[in-house]
């Protein structure tokens, strides 16, 4: 019997497919699963709703020290404003040292998790067992966004979801605090031209290889 989880980190830009590979192979292994996007988005949140400001690091850190995981809600957290809020929030370094602290006590759960982010195979989970870098051209990218918007009936410009998504990738991968980048050992899966089940059976080799090792 193991007594060490075994973790599996996947990264990527937004709409890259990786929050739904990362529900998928959690459900394959039987392993918990973490989104840890909601973590920043439940922080964004809950500052909005008490009228308190983005900017200030004190406020959010405090605010990121008191978030209970149990507690995040996609379908509440999904909307398009709190992603944008959330990506501001995430530049700040007490934000992230709170959170990261969550994140790395979800990532020792027996028998193991799956984190999926823009940091975990870099800084929170530096030692997991597989890295995954997911990624797909911003167009791809921006034309699935799209289309899950249209499917909920809610108004939607390709033009400005594409604009939105490479706004958020430049903050994202520019930040000085854990910038996003893929792992000097991440596997890199581009689901530019591969639907979800494909990237499925390419994760499910590079892990099932890792279990057997
Ligand atoms: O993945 P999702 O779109 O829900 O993430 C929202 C924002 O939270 C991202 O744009 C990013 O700025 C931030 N984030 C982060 N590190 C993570 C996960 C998300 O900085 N591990």
């Amino acid at each position: 019997m193991q007594n060490k989880a075994f973790i599996i980190a996947i990264d990527g830009p937004a709409a890259s497919g990786k929050g739904t590979l990362a529900r998928n192979l959690a459900s394959h292994y039987g392993f918990h699963h973490l989104d840890t996007g909601l973590t920043y988005r439940a922080v964004a949140k809950a500052l909005i709703d008490q009228g308190l400001p983005l900017d200030d690091e004190a406020i959010a850190a405090r605010v990121a020290q008191e978030l209970d995981l149990k507690g995040l809600d996609r379908t509440v957290l999904s909307a398009h404003e709190i992603g944008e809020a959330a990506s501001k929030v995430a530049v700040m370094p007490e934000v992230r040292r709170a959170l990261v602290e969550a994140q790395r006590k979800f990532a020792d759960n027996l028998p193991g998790t799956v984190l999926d982010g823009r940091d975990i195979g870099t800084v929170v989970c530096p030692d997991a067992r597989v890295k995954l870098y997911i990624t797909a051209s911003a167009e791809v990218r921006a034309e699935r966004r799209f289309n899950e918007m249209r499917a909920k009936n809610a108004d939607a410009d390709y033009n400005a979801v594409l604009d939105d998504l490479k706004r958020r990738d430049e903050r994202d991968m520019n930040r000085s605090a854990s910038p996003l980048k893929p792992a000097s050992d991440a596997h890199l899966i581009d689901t530019s031209k591969m639907d979800i089940e494909a990237a499925f059976l390419e994760a499910k080799k590079l892990i099932d290889a890792a279990l057997r090792s």
